[in-house]
């Protein structure tokens, strides 16, 4: 199997470029974060707080996350249900970030996704899929812009869908939630020794997709 490890802060575009890029090698596309986010808008919905590390861990027994593919596209199903829209509402972004410092969380999810990379060509993004998850993954990127690049970017896609938004708004949730991420005790964000550093600040959406496309190339 050829494993693609994608790594980076939030709103660094890896969830656009992976979906064009497995879609272009026909990789199947594992958006991780979409784990965690599952289990953040359970405990949501069960009311539980997301800083309440034992209420969470509490909760794991009553959850089934698992993904389907519908025409390519991934779906995260939770206990079931399709959530892959609900885990998308902005409060699940911080409580998937709560939770995803919990080990006993991270432990859950970990067989899941070494099972699908084992099994398929895949291209999984994430924040500790070249550290953690698949430390053998023969391509491993680590995707990043500045933060105001990333803020500018996820304003403008909400904007695109309707959404009421605020730029100051987004670049201060973006930037607390990279700094809980960045430095949790647990697979804190970082990047592999062995990862491609890209920062794509300055770059189009077709040269970032060159550059992996090229870099995939080189070590098949
Ligand atoms: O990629 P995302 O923004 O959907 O991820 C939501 C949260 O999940 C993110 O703030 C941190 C956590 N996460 C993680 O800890 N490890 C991953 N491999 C993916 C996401």
């Amino acid at each position: 199997m050829f494993n693609i490890a994608l790594d980076g802060p939030g709103g660094a575009g890896k969830s656009t470029v992976a979906k064009a890029i497995a879609k272009e090698l026909g990789f199947i596309y594992v958006d991780t974060g979409a784990l965690y986010r599952a289990i953040g808008l359970y405990s949501l919905r069960k009311a539980v707080d997301t800083r309440d590390i034992s209420g969470v861990i509490g909760l794991l027994d009553e959850i089934d996350v698992n993904f389907t593919y519908v025409d390519g596209e991934q779906r995260v199903m939770l206990n079931g249900e399709d959530v892959s829209t609900d885990i998308r509402l902005p409060e699940v972004s911080m409580a998937a970030s709560n939770v995803s410092a919990i080990p006993e969380v991270r432990a859950f999810l970990l067989d899941l996704q070494r099972k699908i990379a084992s099994e398929k060509d895949c291209l999984m993004d994430g924040r500790d899929i070249g550290t953690v998850i698949l430390p053998n993954a023969q391509l491993k990127i680590f995707l990043t812009a500045s933060a105001e690049v990333r803020a500018k970017r996820r304003y403008d896609e909400l904007l695109a869908k309707g959404q009421k938004v605020d730029y100051d708004e987004i670049l201060k949730d973006l930037n607390e939630r990279d700094y809980q991420d960045s430095h949790r005790e647990i697979a804190p964000l970082k990047q592999a020794d062995d990862a491609v550093y890209l920062d794509t600040s300055d770059l189009t959406f077709e040269e970032v997709m060159k550059r992996i496309i090229d870099l995939y190339e080189e070590r098949k």
